[in-house]
């Protein structure tokens, strides 16, 4: 039994999706955790178990990691928490807790880069991201931390602006490369390590895309296959934590948020060197053409 937290979110969607589509070894089952069971899809809903509820509670936890093998562990963003420690180890809590009741023996979680690095302890969500890591490893499950840069996909919050004006926002320097993946090769990974569990201990999985890009980088590829040009435009990190506010976001949300995107520009993502094996596929312009590109005509 493998269970997957986040069905409907962007990579457990796709993880739940890859699984489905795998031969799953001795007729392994699916199980996943979903506030709303309506938002499956019907041919989903079919061919999986659901346990509805959150997985940060104690009681759904208990049902949904009974019998269970593996499982696919995803911390929401929670940006109106009150501080980040309830957010991502204080979500992981009762979890950490059921895995050890329920003797699973596999977990896959999904983390970021940023291990090692002398930013790693101010980085504010990653910081709490790595908490989440250590929780989950001391309980002594077999566990993957999946260790993420930036998601391409980021992007698409920036759709209308990118339409309608031509432009994108960050933080970092123009020019400043950095890695970033697709959370589709997010998935993948996730997927393989869930159906290869020949793996012990505890241990990370850099997830690295396959090049190092600049803003302008990006900028200069969106242009190319958008057909029209797109220009970066360098937000400083108080208008950055002074936009996510005035969208509601907590104060330790936006504290946590702005401190990662510091630690970003100090070396969080640099940490680790791109081989064959922390390297994934999908290029940026791959990821404009067949998802940034068709967000963008509606
Ligand atoms: N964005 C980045 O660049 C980046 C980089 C590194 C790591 N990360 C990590 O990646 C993760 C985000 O993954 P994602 O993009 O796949 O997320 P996502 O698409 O925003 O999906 C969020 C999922 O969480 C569920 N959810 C929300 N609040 C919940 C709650 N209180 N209880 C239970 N379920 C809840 C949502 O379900 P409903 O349908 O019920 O709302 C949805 O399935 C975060 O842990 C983040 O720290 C992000």
């Amino acid at each position: 039994m493998i269970v997957i937290t986040t069905p409907t979110g962007d990579i457990g969607g796709q993880v739940l999706n890859a699984l489905l589509e795998s031969e799953l070894a001795g007729g392994e089952k699916l199980r996943v955790v979903v506030r709303d069971p309506a938002k499956l899809a019907d041919p989903v809903r079919d061919r999986v178990e659901v346990v509805p509820g959150s997985h940060r509670d104690a009681d759904v936890v208990d049902r949904a990691f009974a019998g269970a093998n593996a499982v696919f562990w995803l911390v929401p963003p929670a940006p109106r928490a009150p501080s980040l420690e309830v957010a991502y180890p204080g979500f992981t809590e009762a979890a950490a807790r059921a895995f050890t009741t329920h003797g699973v023996e596999h977990v896959v979680g999904v983390s970021a880069l940023g291990r090692g690095t002398p930013v790693a302890d101010r980085a504010g969500l990653v910081t709490a991201a790595l908490a989440v890591d250590d929780l989950i490893a001391g309980t002594g499950v077999a566990y993957r931390a999946l260790a993420n840069p930036t998601f391409m996909d980021n992007l698409l919050r920036q759709v209308d602006s990118i339409r309608d004006r031509g432009v994108f926002t960050h933080t970092v320097v123009a020019e400043r490369r950095s890695p970033t993946a697709a959370t589709r090769d997010i998935a993948s990974a996730a997927a393989g390590l869930l159906l290869d569990r020949s793996w012990t201990g505890v241990g990370s999985v850099p997830v690295l895309g396959p090049e190092d890009l600049s803003p302008d980088d990006l900028a200069r590829t969106m242009s190319e296959v958008l057909g029209t040009p797109v220009r970066y435009e360098r937000q400083s990190l108080e208008d950055f934590g002074a936009t996510l506010a005035g969208y509601g976001v907590s104060d330790a949300f936006v504290r946590g948020m702005v401190d990662m995107m510091r630690a970003k520009e100090e070396g969080l993502d640099d940490g680790v060197r791109r081989t064959p094996d922390t390297a994934s596929p999908t290029t940026f312009r791959e990821w404009c053409e067949e998802v940034l590109k068709p967000a963008v005509l509606g």
